[in-house]
């Protein structure tokens, strides 16, 4: 089962390459997605310090829904289409990662829980298709760097690879 304790790490990209391991325990045998991502939300909010918020939205139609996530209750619809909102609607929009040092200078973010302040997401792309977003909330300013932005990256395409996405 899940050994949160196993993990000692003395670099970011050491941590990174241990959670990598420690994802693929998490989801070897299950290809269901809402418990895959039940699972890979709650190993990053009990494994990456200075966390308040991890989980996912969930492309559908024009509209980001919220899926399995570990934190405050958040805002349920987030819009890609026409406009996008927040962001996790921009990072959607634009099929890139987006690192926001200081969420209040971001125009449009969508403040879930007051706490935040600084936000990373990562678009879920499998086969050239939108899935989804992975979205991480720090209370800290400038939580997230570039490390974070390709650590997290080679987790999600973890997680695609590993995940019938359609189940
Ligand atoms: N802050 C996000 C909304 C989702 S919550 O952070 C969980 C955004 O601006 O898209």
């Amino acid at each position: 089962m899940f050994q949160a304790a196993r993990i000692h790490a003395q670099s970011k990209a050491e941590l990174y390459r241990d959670l990598e391991l420690q994802l693929k325990g998490l989801l070897e045998g299950e290809r269901n997605w809402v418990a895959n991502a039940a699972n890979f939300s709650s190993q990053l909010y009990l494994m990456l310090p200075e966390l308040n918020w991890a989980g996912f939205y969930i492309l559908r139609g024009n509209d980001l829904v919220l899926g399995p996530f570990q934190g405050k209750p958040a805002c349920v619809r987030i819009p890609v289409k026409p406009a996008a909102k927040g962001v996790c609607g921009a990072a959607a929009k634009a099929r890139r990662t987006l690192v926001v040092k200081d969420v209040h200078e971001f125009p449009g973010h969508i403040a879930c829980d007051s706490a935040s302040n600084s936000e990373l997401v990562v678009p879920l792309i499998k086969d050239e298709v939108l899935w989804g977003v992975l979205d991480l909330d720090s209370p800290k300013p400038a939580r997230f760097d570039d490390d974070d932005a390709a650590g997290l990256e080679k987790l999600a395409a973890i997680f695609l690879a590993m995940t019938d996405l359609s189940a």
